[in-house]
């Protein structure tokens, strides 16, 4: 059975960090709340961490466990508030501070000959969060390193195997973050590094047949990386029992839905693409206000799939590109915790199959990843999330298909400018949008009275927060012409320069 660290979370920006850097080392994680650690041999546990947290161990509301309840044969590191807290109910001092900001700092004492520690050279760089501050250890701690203002900068409990770190490993300017993570899940809790996006496939391969037997599922792909992969990989598993269907609300990229469902033939699934954008434009017509566009089209959207779910023959099982974010439980503030797991667009409710989420374990590089291993072209793994309501997010005020043409049409010099000067890569998502506004021009001897497209290019890691791409400004310069002279209607191209926050990626 497959090895598993817990990591027991306490509200920390950075636990999914955690939990990738671990995966990335090729080692098993699961996320649950602090309050729900589960049972150890049920997930086979090799080892616990304790994250960060907003709160101070002072506070009232600071999220609290029973350390004991953690069995004394796992391995346990506490990472920032994990480590104060360890400390603290310990009988060790932690000296509370007004503010709390993150900082560098650089390991002075370091004890090498501690585990944790091994191959640590002093003066690494690490990423301190400078609100409390541990002053002093219980008797039975070891304090192993320390940073020029930081005397306990981590410590070795003596009675059981358990370590405290009060900087962050995870986040990338930590410099030997990776090598402590290393240190604790396969020196001291030795893991064997089994997994990997093969190993994923196979197992998960064998539970799909295991699962699913001769059941017939339904899938709704979106052209995007989750449910082309989790097609792809219920294909391996089950072949054609598994059916998809590709709809097309008419508002997709130009030559997007021919262009994509030949490449789900092309990669031998059974897939059946609907043309519903007559549909979608009536029901959009003279609609200007964002929210009632976005709900339209997810009615939409699923009645269109359930109608069509209809026609097939003894189907069981929706399936869906759910992943590990999107499943992960989290804390509010007030200690509540909130399922945060959305079920997309509300088919389950209302198709009531069973749901199969394949890659709910994943996150999103691993998704890739699996894409990869799964022999899927590079160009459908590597594409920008797009939004479900497609282009009439972009299009501000009423939709028509004039608009979306002439959208497309922009849309399409900007993406193959960003592709043909290696740019795609660079930037997390991109796009053009359509204003509703007129302006003043002049084209040869001509008054022109014409429309005004924004271009958006975001940087971004995970969507949450983004900053405008810095574009270099010959290129910006070659796709402003060359959307001003090949599409007709428009005469001015803008290029939006707000990051999110306080702005949002998409402007509807
Ligand atoms: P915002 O505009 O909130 O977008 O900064 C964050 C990310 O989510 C995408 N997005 C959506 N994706 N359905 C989706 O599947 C939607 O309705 C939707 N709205 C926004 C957006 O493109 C960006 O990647």
């Amino acid at each position: 059975m497959q090895e598993t660290i817990i990591i027991l979370d306490f509200g920390s920006q950075t636990t999914q960090l955690i939990a990738r850097r671990i995966r990335e080392l090729g080692i098993y994680c699961e996320i649950h709340p602090y309050n729900k650690m589960p049972d150890p041999a049920a997930v086979n546990a090799i080892g616990v961490i304790l994250s960060g947290s907003p709160f101070s161990v002072y506070d009232k509301e600071a999220f609290k466990i029973d350390l004991t309840t953690i069995p004394a044969e796992l391995p346990v590191l506490g990472i920032c508030y994990g480590a104060q807290f360890m400390a603290y109910s310990n009988g060790g001092t932690v000296e509370p501070a007004p503010s709390r900001e993150y900082v560098r700092a650089h390991l002075t004492e370091v004890n090498v000959c501690d585990p944790l520690m091994a191959d640590i050279e002093p003066g690494a760089q690490v990423w301190m969060s400078h609100g409390d501050t541990i002053t002093s250890l219980p008797d039975d701690f070891t304090c192993i390193a320390s940073t020029e203002k930081v005397d306990i900068a981590a410590y070795r409990v003596g009675s059981r195997a358990a370590w405290g770190v009060q900087f962050h490993p995870e986040v990338y300017h930590s410099e030997c973050g990776m090598t402590i993570l290393r240190n604790f899940a396969v020196g001291i809790c030795k893991a064997k590094r089994d997994w990997s996006a093969a190993s994923f496939i196979d197992t998960t391969v064998e539970a799909l047949r295991k699962q699913l037997g001769d059941d017939k599922v339904v899938l709704g792909l979106s052209g995007g990386v989750d449910s082309s992969v989790a097609a792809v990989l219920l294909n391996k598993a089950i072949g054609h029992n598994l059916t998809c269907i590709f709809v097309d609300h008419g508002m997709l990229r130009k030559n997007e839905f021919t262009e994509v469902l030949r490449d789900y033939e092309c990669l031998g699934l059974n897939v059946i693409g609907v043309d519903a954008s007559a549909e979608f434009f009536a029901a959009l017509a003279g609609v200007t206000e964002p929210e009632k566009k976005r709900k339209i089209i997810g009615k939409g959207f699923i009645d269109t799939f359930d109608r069509e779910a209809h026609k097939l023959k003894d189907i069981k099982w929706l399936a869906q590109g759910t992943i590990y974010p999107d499943c992960i439980e989290s804390l509010s503030i007030t200690g509540t915790v909130i399922k945060s797991h959305h079920n997309v667009g509300g088919l389950p409710e209302k198709m009531n199959l069973k749901l199969c989420e394949p890659l709910r374990l994943l996150f999103k590089d691993e998704v890739r990843a699996v894409g990869r291993q799964l022999g899927m072209p590079e160009h459908l793994i590597t594409r920008h999330p797009f939004p479900g309501p497609g282009l009439a997010v972009r299009i501000l005020g009423d939709i028509t298909p004039e608009k979306v043409a002439i959208l497309q049409e922009a849309d399409h010099i900007f993406i193959k400018g960003l592709r043909d000067h290696g740019l795609y890569d660079k930037v997390w998502q991109a796009g053009a949008i359509l204003l509703p506004v007129q302006s003043v021009g002049v084209m040869g001897d001509e008054r022109t009275y014409e429309r005004a497209i924004a271009l958006r290019a975001v940087t971004s890691t995970d969507a949450m927060t983004a900053d405008w791409a810095h574009l270099p400004y010959e290129f910006l310069a070659q796709v402003s012409n060359d959307i001003i002279n090949h599409v007709k209607g428009v005469n001015r191209v803008c290029y939006d320069i707000s990051s999110k926050p306080p702005a949002t990626i998409e402007w509807e």
